[in-house]
C-alpha cells in the first residue's frame, strides 16, 4: 500500500562521488537519525562494504547499535550526556566527540577522543576561552586527543569564515600547549561543497550522501549524487465528484468543477506534512496537486479528467531525473527543509532496500 524505496547502490555511488570530490580529505558518512530516515543498519552495512572511512552519529546509543548490527567501520558520536556510559564506548570501539570538562574528567584513558569546540554555532562544544582548562584536564589525566571538530551555522560566507578563524586559532592554542591533533574537521555537506579550504583532514557529509541538496537558495551542481529514497503509495480510492465538493477536514479545498479525486494512503503518521496542500505528486506520467488537509492516514489528489486506475503508483517524492517531485519540493510546500522531510518519513510505510 505504501513504501519507502531505498536504493543502496546509490548510497555507495554517492559516497564514492563525495570521496572523489572532497579527497584527499577523508569523508565521514553521517548516518544519525536512522540514516536521515533511510534505515541506519542497512545504509551503514552498504557503506561498510564500500569501505567507508568513518560513520558519524549523534548519540552513543546509535553508535552502539551500529556495532550490535555488525558494523566494523570506525564509528564516531558527538552528542553525549552525563548519563552516557563512556566505558561502553571504549568497549565498542566508538570515537567520542567531547564537549564538556565533565566528559573529559570521566572519559576512560584509552578512549579515542575528538574535542568539539563551539566556534560560533552556540550549541554543543567548548567555548574557546575554556581551552586552557581543557588543556589542563588533558594534562592532569594524561589523555591523548585524536581530533578537533566544530560545526558551522551556515549563516553567510562571512560568518562561516569567521568560524573558521576561531577554529584555526583553537587548533593553534592546542598545538602551542603541546596537544597534538591528527584529524581536524569542520565542514558538513554545504561547507565541503562551498569552501575547499575548509575540508581539512575530513568532511562530515549527511544530506548529500542521500543525494539531497544542502542549500535552500541554489541548486546542487557539480556533484554526481542522486536521491536515494523514494516514497510511494498506491491509489486506494477513486471517485467522480461534483463542483463544490469540500475535501478533507476543514474544507481547505472545494472543487471548482466536476472532477475526479484519488485517495493516497500516506498520512501525517507517515511523515507527510499536514499542511502540504499544493504539493505535487506523480501518478503515471503526470504531476497532480495534493488538495485539502493531509489526514493521519491519507491525502487526496485532484486528478481532473485524467485516466488513473485503482492501485496506480503515486510517487510522493523521489528523483527529479525521473520528473518526480522531490524531498525539496515537498519541503517547500510545508515551509521546511528536505532534512526534516526525510528524517520524519516512516510510520507504517515499510522500507524496501534495493541492493547495490
Ligand atoms: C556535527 C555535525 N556534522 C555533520 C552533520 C551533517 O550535516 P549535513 O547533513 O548538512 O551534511 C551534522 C548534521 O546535522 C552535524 O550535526
Amino acid at each position: 500500500m505504501r513504501e519507502l524505496r531505498i536504493d543502496l547502490g546509490r548510497i555507495c555511488s554517492n559516497y564514492l562521488a563525495l570521496k572523489s570530490a572532497f579527497g584527499p580529505a577523508k569523508v565521514m558518512a553521517v548516518v544519525k537519525a536512522n540514516a536521515y530516515g533511510h534505515g541506519i543498519i542497512e545504509v551503514a552495512n552498504a557503506l561498510d562494504e564500500a569501505g567507508v572511512d568513518v560513520l558519524g552519529v549523534a548519540d552513543l546509543d546509535e553508535a552502539i547499535s551500529l556495532r550490535l548490527g555488525g558494523i566494523k567501520a570506525p564509528v564516531m558520536c558527538w552528542l553525549l550526556d552525563e548519563q552516557d556510559d563512556l566505558q561502553s564506548a571504549v568497549e565498542h570501539n566508538i570515537i567520542l566527540g567531547i564537549s564538556t570538562i565533565q566528559q573529559l574528567e570521566s572519559v576512560p584513558r584509552e578512549a579515542i577522543i575528538h574535542l568539539k569546540v563551539d566556534t560560533g554555532l552556540g550549541r554543543n562544544g567548548f567555548m574557546p576561552d575554556r581551552i586552557p582548562d581543557v588543556v589542563k584536564t588533558l594534562q592532569d589525566r594524561r589523555l591523548k586527543v585524536q581530533g578537533l571538530l566544530s560545526h558551522l551555522a551556515n549563516t553567510s560566507e562571512a560568518e562561516d569564515l569567521a568560524q573558521q578563524v576561531v577554529f584555526d586559532s583553537v587548533y593553534l592554542m592546542l598545538e602551542q600547549a603541546g596537544v597534538k591533533v591528527d584529524i581536524k574537521h569542520l565542514a558538513a555537506s554545504a561547507a565541503a561543497i562551498s569552501y575547499p579550504g575548509m575540508r581539512y583532514d575530513m568532511v562530515r557529509c549527511g544530506i548529500v550522501l542521500y543525494g539531497l541538496n544542502p542549500f535552500e537558495d541554489r541548486a546542487l551542481e557539480g556533484l554526481a549524487v542522486k536521491p536515494v529514497m523514494s516514497a510511494v503509495a498506491k491509489v486506494a480510492n477513486l471517485k467522480s465528484v461534483p463542483a463544490g465538493q469540500g475535501v478533507s477536514y476543514g474544507y481547505r479545498y472545494k472543487t471548482e468543477k466536476p472532477t475526479k479525486l484519488a485517495l493516497v494512503p500516506f498520512g501525517y503518521a507517515e511523515g507527510m506534512p499536514r499542511i502540504s496542500q499544493g504539493a505535487r505528486v506523480k501518478i503515471g506520467q503526470k504531476l497532480f496537486p495534493v488538495v485539502g488537509r493531509i489526514a493521519m492516514d491519507q491525502f487526496v489528489v485532484d486528478i481532473g479528467d485524467s485516466e488513473i486506475s485503482m492501485g496506480d503508483e503515486v510517487v510522493i517524492f523521489g528523483d527529479p531525473a525521473r520528473n518526480e517531485p522531490t524531498a525539496e519540493t515537498l519541503a517547500e510546500s510545508a515551509g521546511t527543509v528536505n532534512y526534516e522531510v526525510v528524517t520524519r518519513v516512516g510510520g507504517r510505510a515499510n522500507r524496501v532496500f534495493l541492493e547495490p
